[in-house]
């Protein structure tokens, strides 16, 4: 019997300021049946693929994507917060709500030809995984897909990766 996972994600009303309803996927990740469903989800999806590397986005994107990376017998490609990389890295800045950041990957984490599938836990604006998109083209990656836990389509991310040419999957809307 498969499992609602929305039953399984809590809305926090007013977080983190007022009138967001921010979507809580630390209640997923810590019930077990539906943290094994998300990643066997995942995974189903892309297993006839040829999928050679999962790139996952600090930090919840970590946790979905190193998972699904073992499952698929693919590397894991951490995208990290600029500074906390230790060798040569490619950068991409990102625009958030207010401000910007920066999104980090190590020159020689993918190969020119890498078949990769992108992971992450939610998309919203769509900004964290266009940065991703772009750091993983520019070293040459061949992008199977983007694949989230959860979409919040009223933000339009999922829409503005397909307008890249990206595929775009999620488990729940
Ligand atoms: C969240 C989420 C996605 C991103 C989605 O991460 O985990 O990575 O925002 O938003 P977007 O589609 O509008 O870019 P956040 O930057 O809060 O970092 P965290 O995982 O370290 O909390
Ligand atoms: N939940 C978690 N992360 C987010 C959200 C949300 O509702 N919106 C943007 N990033």
């Amino acid at each position: 019997m498969s499992l609602d996972l929305t039953s399984v994600i809590r809305t926090i009303p007013d977080y983190p300021k007022p009138g967001i309803m921010f979507r809580d996927v630390t209640t997923l990740m810590g019930h077990p049946e539906a943290f094994s469903q998300a990643i066997a989800d995942l995974t189903a999806a892309y297993n006839s693929h040829g999928v050679e590397k999962v790139a996952g986005m600090e930090a919840r994107g970590f946790i979905f994507g190193a998972p699904v990376a073992e499952r698929l017998t693919a590397g894991f490609v951490p995208i990290r917060k600029k500074g906390k990389l230790p060798y040569k890295v490619s950068s991409e800045t990102y625009q958030l709500e207010y401000g910007e950041d920066v999104l980090e990957m190590h020159l020689d984490a993918v190969e020119p030809g890498d078949k990769v599938l992108i992971v992450d836990d939610l998309i919203a604006t769509g900004g964290t995984a266009e940065a991703a998109i772009k750091l993983l083209e520019k070293a040459g990656a061949e992008i199977i897909a983007a694949a989230f836990v959860i979409d919040l389509p009223d933000l339009g991310g999922a829409d503005r990766i397909r307008s890249m040419g990206i595929d775009v999957s999620s488990l729940v809307s």
